[in-house]
């Protein structure tokens, strides 16, 4: 898979196999380093290096088109039978069965989340599922993956809100069909690494979380294989953050994709929205907070302001506590300002009725939603 070539052949997107060395013999980029844009001008022009030796191609030209998926984890042997079961499945059957589901799911999600463009969203997410390729990908990770359900339903809401979020972006029809794919896939290493440690239910040690983090790589490998950069990349960056925190190569926000920004955003948002084994499912308000608390600091906050756009925080008939103690029941969701709903009052904090008087958050700066009562 090492292959040395020219710098005049590199692309943006390939990964250092070997370090690459100056004339004194410093280390300019480390082994396993993606190489971008600005930084192979940075080697040819100011280094002059010549050549470099890489081990992935993520535009599809790459040679070993046979490629395995690469299998780590406690049990590997487990994966390989798994995987090896599924060849022998009936696969036509399978896919329509895959595809019914994804649409099935993907109109119940449209319906109960918020989202804004709902008929665009809708669209593109059938152009996005109704690709072969996508399709067996999508079956083989829900089979896989322990919880498959769940992280196929999850995918999917990740799928249709970093659409909407394309469309608040203008971007192109196709642009958002490669996003939308892109939202369903990036994901797709966590099904062959070690199940107990994506769902342990505990503070994972170091040596165990790197084990994990290895997803991005996994994913990234599978998915450059069979698809264009802007498919392949955020299953590679979505871990990246902002401020260069994140891992594998602590890129700054500028150098990452457009997708690898906006399905970041919408990761953390799905994946804490669901309940974890050491923790409870995080109120959609919370979530809020927390992304708009890091913004420009592990999130681009640009993106955070456009996903704001797309998702109401607060569901009509949701249960509210008021800051001085009332509850009330949220009956108008105003887009702006964000998180300031009509709410009907029904009880003061001496549980004594307030008949149903209405109140408009987004005019009444005396009162704001304390919390969403479950
Ligand atoms: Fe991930």
């Amino acid at each position: 898979m090492n292959q040395r070539i020219p710098i005049s052949k590199v692309k943006p997107g390939m990964i250092l196999s070997m370090d690459v060395i100056n004339h004194n013999g410093s280390i300019l980029l480390k082994k396993g380093v993606m190489l971008t844009d600005k930084t192979i001008q940075i080697l040819f022009n100011k280094y002059s290096i010549s050549e470099v030796v890489v081990k992935y191609e993520h535009n599809g030209e790459a040679k070993n088109n046979n490629h395995k998926m690469e299998i780590i984890g406690a049990n590997p042997q487990r994966y390989t039978n798994i995987i090896n079961q599924l060849n022998h499945l009936d696969s036509t059957g399978l896919l329509d069965m895959i595809k019914n589901d994804a649409i099935k799911v993907g109109k119940m999600m449209l319906e109960t989340n918020f989202i804004q463009h709902t008929k665009k969203v809708e669209s593109i997410f059938f152009q996005a599922i109704d690709r072969t390729e996508i399709l067996e990908l999508l079956l083989k990770f829900r089979v896989i993956s322990e919880n498959g359900r769940e992280h196929f339903n999850r995918y999917i809401k990740t799928s249709l809100l970093a659409t909407a979020i394309g469309i608040n972006l203008n971007l192109s029809n196709s642009e958002l069909v490669l996003l939308a794919r892109a939202a369903l896939l990036y994901d797709i290493g966590n099904c062959l690494v070690d199940q107990n440690l994506l769902n342990s239910d505990y503070v994972l040690p170091k040596n165990e979380k790197k084990k994990l983090n290895e997803h991005v790589i996994i994913g990234f490998q599978i998915l450059q294989e069979k698809f264009p950069k802007e498919i392949s990349l955020p299953a590679y960056q979505h871990h990246e953050r902002f401020d260069g925190s994140g891992y594998p190569n602590g890129l700054k926000n500028n150098d990452l994709h457009l997708f690898s920004r906006i399905i970041a955003v919408v990761d953390v948002y799905t994946a804490l929205s669901y309940a974890r084994p050491h923790r409870p499912a995080y109120p959609t308000s919370e979530i809020i907070e927390l992304l708009l608390g890091s913004g420009d600091i592990l999130f681009d906050y640009k993106i955070i302001s456009e996903f704001l756009e797309v998702i109401n925080i607060y569901a009509e008939g949701s249960l509210v506590l008021l800051n001085n103690g009332d509850v009330g029941i949220v009956t108008e969701i105003k887009g702006k300002p964000i998180g300031k709903p009509v709410v009907k009052l029904i009880y003061d904090k001496k549980w004594r009725s307030l008949h149903g008087k209405e109140i408009d958050l987004s005019t009444n700066n005396l009162y704001f939603i304390k919390k969403v009562i479950d």
